[in-house]
């Protein structure tokens, strides 16, 4: 298998982990949360999301977490944002860079964010164009990439098209994104044959959930097929509200040790992370996802 020697890892789990869970999180313990994370080496850190508080309530006090967090040099503080009210938001807070997210199922589009996938181009053109002239850089999600909760089956060919779209309105990379965890390691090269004959692989980035337990298998297939940055969660946390059966997202510590064990260079201390999950954990009304955090310690740690 090949692998590269370093990779660019993203932490979701402030956004997309807290997004989704029942409990109300106290805004401290978000950005405690949020500083435990950077402390322990991650350059790029999705704080919290700039979305109508009517739809995702977990995500309503982004600008107190971002104002609260203890910014370390170097460090990419990011949020989601819908809309140009959002990204307003997210410029006041003082953001690093902002991400939008379309999908590539209409079905999935209108029940995510109300609008069918031409409208939501349309908006994210002139996120694009605002966040350009305040001078800050934009990330794509592309949602469902593998399979829709609502319709199934997701072409190719579609994922490719609205990829491209993407870039052409101004995103600096997309991230291929499995909502449901669905995807399997045979069909990642598949749909990656398809996306790269419109979108360079080096602004490409593969963002797993794990419902089905193939989140680190695809990460592999990845890997493998030459992609350099992937999507975590601390502790396994996440899911989409308005993404039926979509559980947690890849691990943070289980991509980690992975990684580790391959001699692939993130930075990042997996020690440090999981203590990060525990902190957080204890917030919650439910086990982390995590298969590192469940297992008994080993003697010696495997950390970068
Ligand atoms: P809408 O109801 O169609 O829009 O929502 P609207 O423009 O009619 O606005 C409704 C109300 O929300 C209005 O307030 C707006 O002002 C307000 P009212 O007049 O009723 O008092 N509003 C806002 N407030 C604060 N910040 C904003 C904002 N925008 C409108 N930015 C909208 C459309 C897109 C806003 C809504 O559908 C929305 O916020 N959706 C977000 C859904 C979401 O966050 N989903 C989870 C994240 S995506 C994900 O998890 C997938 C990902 O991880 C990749 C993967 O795994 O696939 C990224
Ligand atoms: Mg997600």
């Amino acid at each position: 298998m090949r692998a590269p020697v370093r990779v660019t890892i993203v932490e979701v789990g402030p956004r997309d982990g807290l997004q989704n869970e029942r409990s109300v999180i106290a805004t401290a313990d978000k950005i405690a949360f949020v500083d435990r994370l950077s402390d322990a080496g991650h350059g790029i850190i999705e704080v919290s999301a700039f979305v109508s508080p009517k739809w995702v309530p977990q995500m309503a006090d982004a600008t107190e977490v971002f104002a609260g967090i203890r910014r370390r040099s170097g460090v990419r503080y990011t949020a989601l944002v819908p809309n140009q009210k959002g990204l307003e938001r997210a410029i006041a807070a003082g953001v690093s860079e902002v991400a939008i997210f379309a999908a590539a199922s209409e079905s999935f589009s209108r029940r995510n964010i109300n609008q069918s996938i031409d409208e939501s181009l349309t908006t994210y053109a002139a996120v694009c164009a605002d966040a350009a002239s305040a001078g800050l850089r934009v990330r794509g999600y592309l949602s469902t990439c593998f399979a829709c909760p609502f319709e199934g089956a997701v072409d190719p060919a579609q994922v490719a098209a609205i990829s491209r779209r993407l870039m052409d309105i101004g995103v600096y990379e997309v991230a291929i994104s499995d909502t449901i965890g669905a995807a399997h390691p045979g069909q990642v090269p598949r749909v990656l044959d398809a996306v790269t004959a419109a979108v360079p692989l080096a602004n490409l980035a593969l963002h797993f959930h794990d419902t089905r337990g193939t989140a680190l298998a695809n990460v592999l297939a990845g890997l493998d097929y030459g992609v350099t940055t992937f999507d975590c969660s601390a502790g396994g946390l996440g899911g989409c509200p308005f993404a039926p059966g979509a559980a947690g997202n890849l691990a943070t510590e289980d991509l980690l040790f992975v990684l580790n064990g391959l001699g692939v260079e993130t930075g990042i201390s997996i020690d440090k992370v999981a203590a990060a999950s525990r902190f957080i954990g204890l917030q919650l009304d439910h086990r982390l996802p995590s298969r590192y955090l469940q297992a008994p310690r080993l003697g010696a740690t495997n950390d970068a």
